[in-house]
């Protein structure tokens, strides 16, 4: 295969990338925009493992030694990876992602490695074995970023999973006396011998220099609490593209660089788009505390105060007389499954000549899009669902609001609440509306670990018990 070959397939496959972030921004367009993915990686391998066989004719058996290592380690790690996905709970998605991105740490951890020791196998060494000043650097911050993301990504999957004892795996913050001074001197370390193994190209301040982000990656997610988990995932995703870019100048492969660039630049924005709807700062995440300050404050404010309860048959009763209906989804009906028999609801209350719609929060849920997703499995209409920005001016002339399993997203202390930690967080002002049902198992409070004062006021009925349950009985109770 000729270079000329080489760079226009990977131009193509660049070209699938993009129109696979492109699909993957509607819900419409996703399915064809993750077969936009899959292709533009297909292309990109295939093309990667034809420029080795090219590259290397003169290896003979240890060449084709290699490539059945490779097409071994791609079948495992393929079956591997295809079994995890098919398994795994939307719910639980986040933990998966930063599992897969530590291993895109790790990786480029151990290219990078690989490169130091054996410069010449990678043709970038001078006859006297050194390395281009260029290629050191590149390396030195390849290793750098992976190694960060590597043990970072390692403690957010344990910190988002929930059910490991380990303290550094708890939700709550870690925090210590002189955290952020430690931090720094130790990044100024790692610039120092950064510079050392730029200088003399020797193995011991490289290994020094990932030993040190080894330990950093770990210092600089402990102290996050476990409600800004997710916004650290997206940021890791974007640490992971630059250590792959970081390396792929240093392999002078220019699919890795544009591979690498895409996933580092698309983290960034998602990290800024989802502290934006959760109104934090970058640097409020990145400095951590915001799980610990929200539990204790909410646990200090949740005293007894008498709820209005009813049952299903009563909530049914709303729905069905009402003319305009305005569901809130949230985290609860995505752990309760119940997308399939809320589309089985709306259609009987559509049937009945109630304008129902869905109005969606920007964070509801554990991931960016995940009740876009939810509604889209359960083939709900695309125009009945509506926005935050677009519906929240509508809840004032709406009948009825019901909330499923949302809590933190409808809760108005982000308005009216100076003091709380979601202060300034954009809702979805569910208040609004003229009657208000809300169901959830029980009084607990949300992700955020704040009460709610939706839950408390006259024109709201609570509904406890899972999701599920509540949408298959309001449904029969309609018929
Ligand atoms: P939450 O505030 O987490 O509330 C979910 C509610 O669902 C809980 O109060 C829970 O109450 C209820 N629930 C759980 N299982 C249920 C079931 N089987 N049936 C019925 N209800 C059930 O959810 P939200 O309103 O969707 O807000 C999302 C939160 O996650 C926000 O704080 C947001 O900032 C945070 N977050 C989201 C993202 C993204 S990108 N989506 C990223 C970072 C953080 P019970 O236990 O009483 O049932």
């Amino acid at each position: 295969m000729s270079m000329n070959a080489v760079t226009l397939l990977y131009l193509v496959a660049s070209v699938c990338f993009i129109q696979a972030l492109k699909g993957l921004s509607h819900p419409k367009s996703a399915r064809l925009g993750n077969a936009f993915g899959m292709a533009g990686m297909a292309l990109a391998i295939v093309t990667t493992i034809a420029l080795i066989a090219k590259q290397a004719p003169a290896l003979g058996s240890d060449l084709i030694v290699g490539l059945s290592v490779l097409a071994a380690a791609l079948i495992v790690g393929g079956a591997i990876g295809a079994v995890i996905a098919a398994r795994v709970e939307m719910t639980k998605m986040p933990e998966l992602i930063a599992a897969m991105h530590s291993l895109i740490g790790l990786a480029a951890v151990c290219i990078a490695y690989a490169v130091v020791i054996e410069p010449s196998a990678f043709g970038l060494a001078s006859t006297d074995g050194a390395l281009p000043y260029g290629n050191r650097v590149e390396l030195f911050i390849g290793s750098f970023i992976g190694a960060i993301t590597f043990s970072g990504s390692v403690i957010a999957f344990g910190k988002l999973s929930g059910k490991y004892e380990f303290r550094l795996f708890q939700g709550t913050p870690v925090v210590y006396p002189g955290q952020h001074a430690i931090n720094l001197l130790l990044a100024i370390a790692a610039i120092a011998f950064g510079v050392g193994f730029v200088v003399t190209q020797a193995w011991l301040p490289f290994a020094v220099v990932t030993a040190i982000a080894f330990v950093l990656g770990v210092l600089i997610i402990i102290p996050i609490g476990g409600a800004d988990m997710p916004v650290v995932v997206s940021m890791l995703n974007s640490y992971s593209g630059w250590a792959a870019a970081g390396i792929g100048f240093s392999l002078n492969n220019s699919m890795l660089i544009i591979a690498g660039s895409l996933v580092g630049s698309s983290g960034a924005i998602l990290s800024y788009i989802m502290c934006r709807a959760m109104n934090r700062s970058f640097f409020g995440v990145l400095l951590g505390g915001f799980g610990t300050e929200a539990s204790a404050d909410g646990a200090a404010k949740r005293e007894q105060r008498p709820v209005k309860s009813g049952s299903a048959d009563d909530a049914a009763f709303l729905l069905g007389n009402a003319e305009s209906v305005v569901i809130v989804p949230g985290y609860g009906l995505a752990v309760a499954r119940a997308q399939h028999a809320l589309k089985e609801l709306t259609d009987k209350l559509t049937s009945k000549g109630v304008d129902v719609r869905y109005a969606i929060h920007p964070v509801a849920g554990r991931m960016p899009g995940h009740m876009n997703v939810l509604l889209a499995e359960a083939e709900v209409p695309y125009d009945q669902v509506y926005e935050m920005e677009d519906i929240n001016a509508e809840f004032g002339q709406t009948d009825v609001v019901l909330v499923l399993g949302a809590n933190d997203v409808v809760n108005p202390a982000a308005k009216n609440d100076p003091k709380s930690p979601i202060a300034g967080m954009p809702i979805l002002e569910a208040y609004k509306a003229r009657t208000v049902i809300v169901n959830k198992r029980s009084m607990a409070s949300g992700y955020a670990g704040l009460d709610n004062d939706l839950f408390y006021m006259d024109k709201t009925m609570m509904v406890f018990s899972d999701a599920k349950k509540v949408i298959e009985s309001m449904s029969k109770a309609l018929d």
